[in-house]
Parts: C-alpha cells; structure tokens; sequence
C-alpha cells in the first residue's frame, strides 16, 4: 500500500478491496476526470486561449456543425492537436491489470468510458466507448466511416493529419467530421446496450472522474443500483449523489493502484 495514503483512506481502500474481491460483476464508468492526470482538461474545466470563447452549442453539436463546419472541425483537429502525445497515467494502467488479472478469475470486469480518447486502449484495457472516438472520422450526411478502410482497432495512427482544412466525402460529398457523440445525438446502439447490461447486472458499480451530468451515461449508476448494486465513487469533487456507498474523494491516480493492487493480491 503507498505510503501516501492516510490511515482513514487505507482502511477505506481496505474495504472496498474486500468488497470487489467478493463481486463476480463488476461495472466500471469512467470520465474525463480519469484521463486530467494525464493532462487531458476536463469538460469542466474552463476553455483557454483560443477557445475560450467558445460554448459547447458553437462546437459540439450538429447543429454547429452544419452552421459553421469549419469551425468545429479546426476545435476538433485542436483537440486531437492537444490529447496526441499524452500518455496513460497509474489510473488507466491500474484498471487494465486488473481486467487481466480477471481474465484468469471467475470475475468480469467491463471497463465503460465516456471519453473519446484512447488512453484506456493505450493502457492494455478492453473498454466500450458511449461518446465516440476521437480519433476517428465519418462522413456528416451519409456516416460511411473515413478513410473507408479505417480499421476497427481503435488507437490514434501515426499518419493523422491535424491541419483544418475541411475533406469532402468520397461518396456524397458532404463534410467529414469527427466520429464522436455530440450532444443531442443517440449514443451508438451497441455500446449503450453492452453498457446497460454491465451495469443492470454488476454488484458493484465504480463510476471514476465524471461530473455525472450528462445522461444517459450518468444513469447507469442509478441502474446498477435499483439492480442491488453497491456505488463506489471516485472523484476530488464528489457528486452530490445520495445512491453512493463508498466515496474517495480524491484523484483517480491515488485511488487505483492502490486500491487494485489490494484487490489481485488479497
Ligand atoms: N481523478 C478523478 N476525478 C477527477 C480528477 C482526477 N484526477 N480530476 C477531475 N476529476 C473529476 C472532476 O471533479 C469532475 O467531476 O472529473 C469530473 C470531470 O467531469 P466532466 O468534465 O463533466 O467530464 P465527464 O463527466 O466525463 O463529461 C461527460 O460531457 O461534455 C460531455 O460528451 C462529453 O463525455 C463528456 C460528457
């Protein structure tokens, strides 16, 4: 155990650990928070510099897409720009050991995140993304994926392209855009359906570094939990949500490694 946790956070830790040891289903949610120690800014945090300007509906909706696509392909190619070079941090790696650690346990574990980056992925973990991925494109009227022949694996390739210039579909001719869930949009069928099923049948949910504002996503812990499932949250700013049974309200990169080395040493 790391000699920086206190003593109230390590029999916290202790307990949790005991608790998902025993779990045969455990679901886990992840948000932004997760990937912030990896330098990622979250959602909440405060657009800087270039973009500060910017609200959500100017650049992460269809709506802005079809009013100004230029606009919103340059934020997104900004953000690609930004996230490229950043790497995994304890978190990310904790919880891809323990999927592996899981592989030869009669536990599941399913990793459910809402980011579009791809440091799970990075990390070794096996994850179902709700909103999307940021590293790859489709076309905004007809959907075929861009390059066509983009492969399913999905991590950032060395040849991507961050200049702003705007790409035409090969097929339609409408503009390629980002393959990410914008607000207002369905959630892809899949990945919502897999999520749903981890959460109604876990016995433990954990939900990690997400504000839990934006739904579905943040109704999935209420749905493990009407299932008979037990909370865990991990977060330096807590939701103020009552259904939570065990709290850390500390950062995610403290937490995990600890916390999951316990739980394949036990
Ligand atoms: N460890 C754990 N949690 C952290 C850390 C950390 N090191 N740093 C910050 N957090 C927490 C914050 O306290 C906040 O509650 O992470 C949360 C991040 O919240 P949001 O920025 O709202 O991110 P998220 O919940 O993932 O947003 C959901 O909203 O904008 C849309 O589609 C976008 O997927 C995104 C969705």
């Amino acid at each position: 155990m790391v000699a920086e946790l206190s003593a109230e956070l390590i029999g916290q830790v202790e307990q949790a650990a005991q608790l998902l040891q025993s779990a045969k289903r455990v679901c886990i949610l992840t948000g932004a928070g997760i990937s912030a120690e990896s330098g990622i800014p979250t959602f909440r945090d405060k657009q800087t510099g270039l973009w500060e300007n910017y609200g959500v509906e100017d650049l992460a909706t269809p709506e802005a897409f079809t009013r100004d696509p230029k606009l919103v392909w340059s934020w997104y190619q900004w953000r690609r720009q930004l996230v490229a070079d950043k790497a995994p941090n304890p978190a990310h790696h904790a919880l891809a050991q323990w999927q592996y650690h899981a592989q030869t346990s009669d536990q599941t574990v399913t990793l459910i995140t809402q980011n579009v980056d791809d440091l799970h992925e990075q990390a070794g973990s096996s994850v179902t993304h709700l909103h999307g991925h940021l590293w790859r494109d489709r076309c905004g009227q007809c959907e075929i994926p861009y390059p066509e022949q983009s492969s399913a694996a999905y991590i950032k390739q060395d040849t991507i392209r961050f200049d702003d210039k705007l790409i035409t579909c090969p097929h339609c001719d409408g503009y390629i855009r980002p393959n990410i869930v914008w607000f207002g949009e369905a959630l892809p069928v899949q990945a919502w359906q897999a999520a749903e099923e981890a959460a109604a049948n876990c016995d433990v949910f954990i939900s990690i570094g997400t504000s839990s504002l934006v739904y579905p996503a943040a109704g999935l812990s209420q749905l493990a939990k009407q299932n008979g499932a037990q909370v865990i949250e991990i977060n330096p700013d807590p939701t103020p949500d009552t259904i939570v049974d065990i709290t850390f309200a500390e950062k995610a990169g403290l937490i995990l490694p600890p916390l999951i080395e316990a739980i394949t040493d036990l």
